[in-house]
């Protein structure tokens, strides 16, 4: 992870003493969250969320001189957590004053219902170029934010046009309608664009007069910025940890620098207050209540085994597993059917962790978290066996992302019973 050096003391700021086209403009752009409002990974130091995304920003804004851009895609799926995750998304992004938002695809399969809540919460700042502008829809076709004016496009216009029931238009007529505007109002025109680097630079090749074209990557951002012409080609990079941040000035793009949120930025106060209100609300609307139980797999808890296997049990017990949903608890996720799943036993089974006091003995990563449910064993150990446990359990929730640093070797010695 890169920590670019900040050049704000560089910042060409004698305000007043500079005419008005010399004038420095800050833009900040983030985008393509996917979901991602909290910190990614399970291990420290974790990377990005909407918390300290907020402080940062904070951090690297000069007010009255700030463009803040957001390329869209606020989450991945469609469930009833993804819809309360986009409100709050659009509610934390319309309190910290963001300029444009880009509908993505992700947003469009939302729904227009949905859509036009977050455009609400975001303070009306959604950009559709594509759609028929309409005045009960209240997405904006171009949005005016001195000095740019903002085209939000997608490269293949159905993935916004069809979910929301409507044909959007080709890619390049939204453009090219967003350039004849800007030329008119003396606005630089930039475009948030839901597609890849190679549909940026052919954009930018048919359209010269873009000034800028922030576009959807996998990963971190690129380390530096790219120009094709004099248009500058940018991406905020995926999973919501970067921001990126650029200087305007005389009609070009510099200083640029890509911003992860590392923990060195605070969570930023109104921010975490939006971020606990949407965990209540995953609490309050019982999500891990209403989640299917795909199996009926017997689990009995790790209390149960204890009474035959008491080594193993004396190491279970020393260790973190056992602390697993107290974790979650700390930070008023325990009830967080994406957190859940790897820190309590069987939550996908009838038979499996509920809540604390329905469910003692399944609370944490337990017993049978490895060994798979043991009712059967347990009442029968000798004619019912366990089956073998192999380093594959481990990644289950082992994962890249939640625990980067496993190896099985280093991890198993730490609970070897
Ligand atoms: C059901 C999910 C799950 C499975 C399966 C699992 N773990 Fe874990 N593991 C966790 C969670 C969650 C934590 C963090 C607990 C906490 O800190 O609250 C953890 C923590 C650990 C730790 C403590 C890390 C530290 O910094 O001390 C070790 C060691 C560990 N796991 C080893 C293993 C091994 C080895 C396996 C496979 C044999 C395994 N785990 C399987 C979920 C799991
Ligand atoms: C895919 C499985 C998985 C999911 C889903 C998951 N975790 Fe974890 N979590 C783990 C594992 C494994 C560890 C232990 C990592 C290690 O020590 O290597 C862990 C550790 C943690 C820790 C302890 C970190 C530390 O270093 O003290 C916290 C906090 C945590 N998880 C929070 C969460 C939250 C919040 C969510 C939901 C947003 C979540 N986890 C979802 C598997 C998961
Ligand atoms: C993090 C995963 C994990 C957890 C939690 C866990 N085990 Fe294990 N256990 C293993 C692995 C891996 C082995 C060694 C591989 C094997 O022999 O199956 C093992 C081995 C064992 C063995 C010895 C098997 C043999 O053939 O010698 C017993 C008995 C056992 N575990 C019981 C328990 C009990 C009881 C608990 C809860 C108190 C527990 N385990 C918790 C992963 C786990
Ligand atoms: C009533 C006592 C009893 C209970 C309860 C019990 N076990 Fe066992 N377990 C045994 C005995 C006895 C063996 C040894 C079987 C043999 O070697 O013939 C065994 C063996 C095992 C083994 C080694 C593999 C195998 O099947 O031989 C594992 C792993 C294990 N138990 C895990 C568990 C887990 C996990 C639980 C709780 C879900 C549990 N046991 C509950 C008595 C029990």
């Amino acid at each position: 992870m890169k920590f670019l050096p900040l050049l704000v003391a560089s910042i060409g700021f004698g305000a007043a003493a500079w005419p008005g086209r010399q004038q420095t403009q800050i833009v900040i752009i983030t985008g393509d969250a996917d979901g991602n409002l909290a910190p990614c990974g399970c291990t420290k130091p974790q990377t990005g969320g909407i918390k300290r995304r907020i402080a940062a920003v904070k951090q690297f804004s000069l007010p009255g001189h700030t463009t803040l851009l957001d390329n869209g895609n606020f989450v991945a799926g469609t469930g009833r957590q993804d819809q309360i995750k986009a409100q709050t998304m659009a509610e934390i992004l319309g309190a910290a004053g963001w300029d444009a938002i880009n509908v993505g695809p992700a947003d469009a399969r939302l729904g227009m219902g949905l859509l036009l809540s977050m455009n609400g919460l975001a303070n009306g700042k959604f950009v559709a170029s594509q759609l028929q502008p309409s005045p009960d829809s209240g997405l904006q076709q171009f949005s005016v934010s001195p000095p740019f004016l903002v085209i939000g496009v997608a490269a293949q216009p159905e993935t916004v046009g069809q979910p929301l029931g409507q044909v959007a238009s080709p890619m390049d007529d939204a453009v090219k309608a967003g350039i004849e505007q800007a030329k008119a109002d003396n606005l630089a025109p930039v475009a948030l664009l839901q597609g890849t680097r190679e549909d940026s630079l052919q954009l930018a090749s048919r359209f010269p007069d873009l000034k800028l074209i922030s576009y959807r990557s996998v990963g971190s951002p690129p380390e530096k910025m790219e120009f094709a012409g004099a248009t500058a080609l940018v991406s905020p990079g995926s999973d919501g940890k970067y921001l990126l941040r650029m200087e305007y000035r005389g009609g070009k793009f510099s200083n640029y620098a890509a911003i992860a949120f590392g923990p060195q930025y605070k969570d930023d106060p109104t921010a975490a207050r939006q971020f606990r209100n949407y965990l209540t609300r995953v609490r309050t609307e019982k999500l891990v209540e209403k989640l299917p139980r795909l199996s009926n797999d017997a689990y009995m808890g790790s209390l149960a085994c204890g009474k035959c296997h008491s080594t193993a049990t004396h190491v279970w017990k020393a260790s973190l597993h056992t602390h697993a949903l107290a974790t979650l608890a700390a930070r008023g996720e325990d009830r967080d059917p994406e957190c859940l799943p790897c820190h309590v036993v069987g939550l996908s089974s009838s038979r499996g962790f509920r809540s604390p006091a329905e469910t003692p003995d399944l609370a944490g990563v337990g017993c049978e978290s490895c060994h798979g449910p043991g009712s059967a064993h347990s009442a029968s150990p000798r004619n019912v066996r366990i089956p073998k446990v192999t380093e594959t359990a481990c990644l289950n929730c082992h994962t890249s992302n939640t625990s980067p640093g496993f190896s099985f070797p280093a991890y198993w010695k730490k609970i070897k019973h």
